[in-house]
């Protein structure tokens, strides 16, 4: 189905509220290769003047090779009907499995970077990143570090400038 371009605050909301299920980020290999994971972290803003898609990857991820080698990817919000193929790219990982085949997922073209989109999603934003850093355990609140890094692999904090935004026509009966 036609997508078209849309400003990045359009579909904000439904974005931010689907980080609670889950978001699918595409990012992709040298050859090409597109894999799929499930995040549930991540922010829509506006940094140094430009918009920014921020996510938090961590290093056992494959996902973090193909961001680290690419500096680009993509999130797509995924219909309602995906909700078992999020919970599959959250739990397995692209280093094992075709994710896009295993589940059928279609991947096309980009308008503004390599890595792919999700055709079966609603709204897709294209990400350039621009800066990185790393989140720093001396200086996180020592609950967080307990409740959520038990074993250490702290998240990588990816900035992505927001490239293009494009969107299903049939999301506003979503
Ligand atoms: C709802 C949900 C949200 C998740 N959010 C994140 C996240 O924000 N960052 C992260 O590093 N992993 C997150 N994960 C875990 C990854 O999606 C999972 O480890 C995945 O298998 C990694 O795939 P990959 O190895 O192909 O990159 C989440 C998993 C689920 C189910």
């Amino acid at each position: 189905m036609q997508k078209l371009e849309v400003g990045y605050t359009e579909y904000m909301k439904e974005t931010l509220n689907a980080l609670n299920s889950g978001l699918l980020l595409v990012s992709a290999d040298k050859e090409g290769r597109p894999n799929v994971m499930t995040i549930g972290w991540g922010s829509i803003g506006v940094i140094w003047g430009r918009p920014m898609f921020v996510v938090m990857v961590r290093p056992s991820r494959f996902t973090y090779g193909l961001i680290e080698q690419s500096g680009e990817f993509t999130v797509n919000l995924p219909p309602r009907e995906l909700a078992e193929t999020v919970a599959f790219c959250g739990s397995v990982s692209g280093r094992d499995c075709d994710k896009f085949r295993e589940r059928g997922l279609t991947s096309v073209a980009a308008r503004s970077v390599k890595s792919p989109l999700i055709e079966e999603c609603l709204v897709h934003y294209e990400c350039r990143v621009v800066h990185k850093n790393d989140v720093l355990p001396k200086e996180l609140f020592t609950d967080i570090v307990s409740e959520f890094y038990p074993s250490g692999d702290f998240h990588r904090v990816y900035f992505g400038q927001i490239t293009s935004v494009s969107a299903s026509p049939e999301i506003s009966g979503k």
